[in-house]
């Protein structure tokens, strides 16, 4: 049976996006590969927004104040930012620590507070605005921790795999607007949060540029890289083994990316 939509894929070329957490990492290579691509306006959301590069006010971006915690900061952007096509959560916060014999056991809960309820603020305040734009696109910059199970990623792993789900609810709740939603199971990224982490990394741009392919052709979810998906196969081939690799990486001690 044909779909109730009419999606058409938004295109980069004269969208206007709000990247969260805008400011550096993979949502900086995401504001820079909009603006190669021909966005019409980028706004960059931000904590701080004095964290936003000069070069990106040079290129015309838009600042805005936004945490994406806080119902209200994530109201006022909505208010501010009523042209928006393309909703890039972006985003995220890794408390880098386990998740059960842990002395911090409050780092799990933010990490859920960020990475879930925050994308969920997110895409509540703006599916109104999306779909007074005709529908647009909403990405979802997760990680392959949200796919798998995955060793030194605590509560962040389960807040990945919770938006990941909510990915998944999001797409169907908004068909009939007519927004796409797309979710990325992105591998290891060469940004702060993985500064930890031994082993070859992405480039953010590849990341970023991978991801708003993904966008255009309307696609679900998408590994972003070699890295996510490789991960995601040893996985699915043998939950089994995979776990006890994990409990050997955990004994060990050394996170790194395996390459
Ligand atoms: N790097 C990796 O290996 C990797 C792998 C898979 C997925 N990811 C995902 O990719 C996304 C970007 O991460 P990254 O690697 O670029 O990390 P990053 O350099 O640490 O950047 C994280 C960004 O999120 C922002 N942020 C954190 N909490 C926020 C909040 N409550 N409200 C608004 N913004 C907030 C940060 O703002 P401040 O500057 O104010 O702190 C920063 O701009 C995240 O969702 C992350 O989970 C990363």
């Amino acid at each position: 049976m044909a779909s109730s939509s009419a999606h058409r894929s938004p295109q980069v070329a004269d969208c206007v996006a709000l990247v969260t957490g805008g400011n550096r990492g993979i949502g900086q290579a995401f504001v820079e590969e909009l603006l190669a691509g021909g966005a019409r306006r980028v706004y960059c959301g931000a904590r701080n927004v004095d964290d936003v590069p000069g070069f990106m006010r040079d290129a015309g971006v838009v600042p805005v104040p936004l945490d994406i915690t806080d119902v209200d900061s994530v109201t006022a952007a909505a208010a501010a930012c009523p042209d928006v096509t393309v909703l890039v959560n972006n985003a995220g916060f890794h408390g880098r620590d386990r998740l059960v014999l842990t002395e911090h056991p409050e780092i799990a809960r933010q990490e859920m507070e960020v990475n879930y309820f925050g994308t969920l603020n997110m895409i509540r305040a703006f599916a109104p605005v999306l779909a007074g734009n005709g529908g647009g696109a909403i990405v979802n910059v997760l990680s392959v921790a949200g796919a798998i199970p995955t060793a030194f990623m605590g509560g962040y792993s389960p807040a990945k795999s919770a938006a990941l789900f909510l990915s998944t609810i999001a797409r169907a709740e908004l068909d009939e607007q007519g927004t796409s939603v797309t979710a990325l199971i992105v591998g290891s990224v060469d940004t702060r949060m993985a500064d930890h982490v031994e082993g070859s990394k992405e480039d953010p741009r590849d990341i970023a540029k991978t991801g708003l392919r993904a966008m255009m052709r309307g696609e679900r979810t998408v590994d972003t890289d070699r890295m996510a998906y490789e991960a995601r196969s040893r996985y699915a081939l043998d939950p089994a083994r995979y776990e006890r690799g994990m409990a050997k990486v955990m004994r060990s001690g050394i996170q790194s990316t395996g390459r």
